[in-house]
């Protein structure tokens, strides 16, 4: 192929994902804040009406099947992740981990978590991936169920459905975990 040629597609090809990221980015953002509201909103009701037990079935059935239903209606996986998980389904990978130890650091330099986020393009070899976190805070509520007093009773069900749960002793304002997307086209 002449050079110029090639230089063109090559110089497009770069353009057209620098647009697809821009666009990932851009849903992305909008599908973690459904989530968020969603599932916010489910906890907070069942907490009203049946309190905490009734609630850890909403995290414990409801969150994976937001999850599953926004990654259909968006097309890219959209799911949430911790450094220390309570369901193992959730534990973070690699790139995962690595930015939640930079959002760890960041907060201990004073960043508010609500701020951080990362969206990031990765070409590997013939494949194209695109990434995003935004950290997820710890609010009161999430003390009841995530927090260093725990209720016996609810401790209990806890234990029972995830006898190997690292997802306790959290403290108000810690960064309880992270939404996360992951889009990959080849
Ligand atoms: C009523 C108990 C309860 C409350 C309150 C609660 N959670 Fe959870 N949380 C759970 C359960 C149960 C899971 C495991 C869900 C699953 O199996 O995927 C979980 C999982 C998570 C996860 C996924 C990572 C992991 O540890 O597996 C995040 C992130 C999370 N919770 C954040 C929060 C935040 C933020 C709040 C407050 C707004 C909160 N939770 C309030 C029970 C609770």
């Amino acid at each position: 192929m002449n050079k110029a040629v090639f230089v063109l597609i090559a110089l497009l090809s770069q353009n057209t994902f620098a647009t697809e990221h821009e666009q990932f980015t851009q849903q992305g953002k909008v599908a973690i804040k459904e989530f968020a509201t969603t599932l916010k909103a489910s906890l907070v009701s069942a907490m009203k009406s049946g309190g905490p037990i009734e609630a850890i079935s909403v995290c414990n059935q409801v969150a994976p099947a937001i999850s599953a239903e926004l990654s259909e209606k968006y097309g890219f996986e959209i799911s949430r992740t911790s450094l220390k998980v309570r369901n193992q389904n959730n534990a973070a990978d690699q790139w995962e981990k690595e930015i939640l130890f930079q959002f760890e650091s960041l907060n201990q330099q004073g960043e508010d978590v609500k701020t951080l986020f990362v969206s990031e393009a990765i070409t590997k070899s013939g494949s194209h991936e695109m990434r995003m976190m935004k950290a997820i805070p710890t609010g009161k509520v999430c003390l009841t169920c995530h927090g260093s007093n725990i209720d016996p009773v609810v401790q209990a069900k806890l234990s029972e459905l995830y006898p190997n749960d690292q997802a306790t002793g959290f403290k108000l304002g810690d960064i309880r975990g992270a939404f996360t997307v992951r889009k990959t086209i080849d």
